[in-house]
């Protein structure tokens, strides 16, 4: 039984009464939705947090900006043996069962327009494999070329919690071990207007929203998944977006040079495409390692150039990192979601208008979503590592239907970067006269993760013919 006078009691101490509105108006079911919903919300954090409402962690002086080092794509001389021992040391920490990967699957996909888990997106150009299938079979993939175990840890959320699990069980997993998949749900926020009310989706539910990739770190550890890794003797987090086709969830090489350099949190990068690519960039600012967003970067520093031409502020956030658990654990320890800082952004959000009962789809922004990123752990760091790697290898995101950074793009790099290792492997790829693939090519996750899997496994003796659509798996 809900007892209305300590819900409403409750409330009133954070200012938050109007959440009861329509109360006498509700089913008993109802009135339980609504009180579980209020039973999840962090009131002393969600004041906190709207109390920085001004104070944006991206308010930044741009003379303070600084352009980080990086360890690059391919080794010079003098890194050819440190690369090669890395190699074989991330190998032999994937052997010994002490790297998981990791992946964020709690957005909400609104760009993509797409009803369902981003994951279950059918992006592969032959057989039409999702998002998750491509990232399961390079998991399994991984993990059979060293035979051994490499859990996935698949973070969810509210939203998208049921489907997701629903699919992988449908799926039979794509192969893996059920024991070696765990779903963990991130937290939500509330979302509130302009003065700091939280808005009521509906009549007897609050609107919440996913708190943010960042909150993948505090979830870890509210769900025991820290745990479960301490338990299987997993000591590296191999952090990857469910959006990116090309990414290699578990990469000896990052892994190696990662212990190598004795970093808490490294991460992948890569030069920008273009001045104005809707990416995060890596810089230091006052020193430390940071990531600023593209709507936030400062406009005077975008198209800043080097004496000998190239680009300043070059440096994409892919969003691919290795976090050793301890230092998740020590983020999360006594500190908990304070470590990291809330982004306040600006958003339409339906809601019930509170006169009316109506529920209203404004056009305009009306509304606070707070947000933690996980990128800003890397400040916390006292060594993070940033290595270069090849575009065409690794990034090509999901995030639109067509244009840049969509469906259409991702299935052309798919098709591009399955020629090239094909190629590589001594294969005769058709192309057009613009040099591109004039064939639909895809190399199953399972045949090989890199060329260098192809080249071993030999495909040498393969003809593919113009137009052919050619599935290797
Ligand atoms: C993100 C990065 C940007 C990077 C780009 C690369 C941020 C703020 N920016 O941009 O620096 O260059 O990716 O593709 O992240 N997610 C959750 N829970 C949430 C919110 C997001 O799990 O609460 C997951 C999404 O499912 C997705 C990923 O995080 O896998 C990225 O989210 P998205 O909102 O698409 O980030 P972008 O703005 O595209």
């Amino acid at each position: 039984m809900v007892n209305e006078s300590t819900l409403r009691n409750r409330l009133a101490e954070h200012g938050q009464e109007h959440l009861l509105r329509f109360w006498s108006d509700l089913s008993p079911s109802q009135q339980q939705e609504l009180a579980a919903d209020i039973a999840s919300v962090d009131f002393p954090l969600f004041d906190r947090v709207m109390a920085s409402l001004g104070a944006h962690p991206d308010d930044l002086d741009p003379d303070a900006f600084g352009v980080p080092h990086t360890l690059p794509e391919r080794p010079t001389a003098d890194l050819a043996s440190t690369f090669a021992r890395a190699r074989e040391l991330g190998q032999q920490m994937i052997r010994a069962n002490r790297v998981a990967a990791m992946v964020v699957a709690g957005g909400q996909a609104t760009r993509l327009g797409y009803d369902a888990p981003k994951g279950a997106y059918p992006i592969a150009p032959v057989s039409g494999r999702s998002l998750f299938q491509l990232h399961a079979e390079s998991i399994l993939g991984t993990s059979r070329r060293y035979e051994c175990r490499v859990p996935w840890y698949v973070m969810t959320s509210t939203a998208n919690h049921a489907d997701t699990v629903e699919l992988f069980e449908k799926a039979s997993f794509f192969g893996l071990q059920p024991d070696d998949v765990r779903f963990f749900r991130q937290s939500m926020m509330p979302i509130a207007d302009t003065d700091g009310k939280i808005l009521l989706d509906r009549k007897h539910r609050v609107a919440l929203a996913p708190n943010g990739h960042g909150g993948s770190l505090t979830a870890l550890a509210e769900n025991g998944m820290l745990d479960d890794m301490a338990n299987r003797g997993v000591d590296y987090i191999s952090y990857f977006q469910v959006d990116n086709p090309l990414v290699m969830p578990v990469d000896p090489l990052f892994l190696g040079l990662h212990a190598i350099e004795r970093s808490e949190m490294s991460s992948l990068t890569m030069s920008k495409a273009d001045d104005h690519e809707k990416v995060g960039h890596f810089v230091t600012v006052g020193g430390k390692l940071r990531v600023v967003e593209y709507t936030a970067f400062p406009p005077s520093l975008i198209g800043q150039r080097m004496p000998d031409g190239s680009r300043k502020y070059d440096l994409a956030n892919i969003a691919v990192h290795v976090l050793n658990r301890g230092f998740v654990e020590g983020i999360v320890g006594d500190r908990a979601a304070v470590a990291l800082p809330w982004y306040l952004a600006n958003k339409s959000a339906p809601h019930i208008d509170l006169k009316t009962g109506r529920r209203v789809t404004p056009r305009k922004p009306n509304a606070i979503k707070a947000e933690m990123f996980v990128f800003d752990a890397l400040a916390l760091a006292e060594r993070p590592m940033l290595l270069r790697a090849a575009r065409h290898e690794r990034f090509s995101p999901v995030k639109n239907p067509d244009g840049v950074d969509s469906v259409v793009s991702a299935r052309r790099d798919l098709v591009r970067r399955a020629a090239a290792w094909l190629e590589s492997g001594g294969v005769t790829v058709p192309r057009d006269p613009e040099g591109n693939p004039d064939c639909v090519l895809e190399i199953s996750p399972l045949a090989a993760v890199d060329s260098e899997m192809l080249r071993e496994r030999g495909v040498g003796g393969l003809s593919i013919e113009p137009g052919e659509s050619r599935l290797i798996d």
